[in-house]
């Protein structure tokens, strides 16, 4: 993508405009997706379906957290929220604006209220960093007190002061990407559109620049629509995440649901990367879970035990072991650990239950019959059991 574009988009924006935006409902979503689709016509005259029928509310005040695959649409839709797009059918409603909708006015004007953060930066390396911050205030016509004002103050707000006239190539990563946040706030927006922001950083310096995100978005009271392939970066400060597949939303909701218990193999497969993998010896001894045909050298059922902290309860470990004890069969926990995320326990256990029996008890049948009452009964004592397989 073009980032260079993107700046060029919100440089060009002529004087300040007199329209005074529509009064503003605080209740209602700060962005709705309505139906929203995107088709991209290409030189060979083919079409790609960059986004279909996306509906999405994203509330105000909220971090709103995108995830999905490469090319599965993200920069789509970031890019129809400040009209660097249009929907090809459908409607995105920024504040209740109809963004399709808007003339070359209209969009300038939308465009002061939403800020944009790039995965590169996109600062200007010949201007100092006060000249950067500056730029799109003095573009827009405000005069040189007040710039310098709001320069100061947003320096402050990102911890750079002490880096007022120092040139982009003096910064570390970290610090070029708070002059892009502060460039991105010069006109006091409602909304903040972040593309992969911290992508471009360490860990340490990516948890740093998300405190500052949660920081404004509590203290400014910023809605933030952040898209990232980093998961733990929506864990962390997301309050509320859609995973795009191929264009369409496939499952939306609160992070410590979503990431709780994934419904889809798409959130699954995003999570992965978060999820720990089993230790390499368990991983190698584990024949795959296939219900007609149960290894029968096979001695204890590998089971995925999940708590999503939906109820608020504690998992309650020791009846979850008696629920699992078939036939005074041993039960061991085998991996995993409980967590909490943003007040709700959630935990990902890897359970080993015994199969005993006696030989005829190993008929493929009956112990696919048993394996699923022991299921059944792990699942009062938990949100997701699965079988991923035997040992
Ligand atoms: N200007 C364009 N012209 C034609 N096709 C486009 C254009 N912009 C995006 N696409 C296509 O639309 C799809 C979605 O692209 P998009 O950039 O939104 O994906 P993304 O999820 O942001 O990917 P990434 O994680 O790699 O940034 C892709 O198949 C892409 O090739
Ligand atoms: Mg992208």
């Amino acid at each position: 993508m073009t980032h260079l574009l993107d700046v060029a988009h919100f440089l060009e924006e002529g004087p300040a405009l007199a329209i005074k935006p529509a009064p503003r409902d605080d209740t209602a979503p700060a962005v709705v997706f309505d139906d929203a689709s995107k088709v991209f016509s290409t030189a060979n005259g083919e079409h790609a379906v960059a986004l279909a029928n996306v509906r999405l509310d994203v509330r105000r005040g909220e971090i709103f957290g995108i995830i999905g695959r490469s090319g599965a649409g993200k920069s789509t839709l970031l890019r129809l929220v400040n009209g660097l797009e249009k929907p090809t059918s459908g409607a995105v409603r920024v504040n209740g604006v109809s963004v399709g909708e808007l003339d070359e006015r209209g969009l300038v004007t939308l465009r002061r209220r939403i800020g944009m953060v790039f995965q590169h930066f996109n600062l200007l390396s010949a201007k100092t960093v006060h000249d950067n911050i500056a730029l799109p205030l003095r573009i827009a016509g405000v005069p040189k007190a007040a710039i310098e004002k709001k320069v100061s103050a947003l320096l402050e707000l990102v911890g750079l002061s002490a880096k007022r006239n120092a040139y982009p190539a003096s910064l570390s990563g970290g610090q070029k990407q708070r002059v892009g946040i502060a460039r991105a706030l010069v006109h006091d927006p409602d909304i903040l559109l972040c593309d992969e922001a911290t992508s471009a950083l360490d860990p340490e310096t990516t948890q740093s620049i998300l405190a500052l995100l949660r920081d404004i978005n509590r203290r400014l009271g910023l809605t933030i629509v952040l898209i990232t392939h980093e998961m733990a970066v929506i864990r962390e400060v997301c309050d509320t995440v859609a995973v795009i597949e191929q264009g369409g939303v496939v499952e939306t909701g609160a992070v410590w649901r979503v990431f709780g218990a994934p419904q889809h193999d798409a959130t699954r497969a995003l999570l992965r990367t978060l999820v720990h993998d089993l230790p390499d010896d368990l991983a190698a001894r584990l024949k795959p879970a296939s219900a007609d045909a149960l290894p029968r050298d096979a001695t204890d059922v590998l089971l995925d035990v999940r708590y999503t902290g939906a109820n608020g309860h504690d998992p309650d470990i020791a009846a979850l072991s008696a629920a699992l004890a078939v036939d005074g069969g041993r039960v061991s926990f085998v991996h995993g650990g409980i967590d909490r995320i943003q007040g709700h326990a959630q935990g990902r256990l890897v359970v080993a239950a015994q199969l005993s029996g006696a030989e005829p008890e190993r008929e493929a049948g009956a112990l696919a019959s048993r394996i699923a009452a022991l299921i059944e009964r792990a699942r009062r004592h938990a949100d997701h059991v699965e079988v991923l397989g035997y040992v």
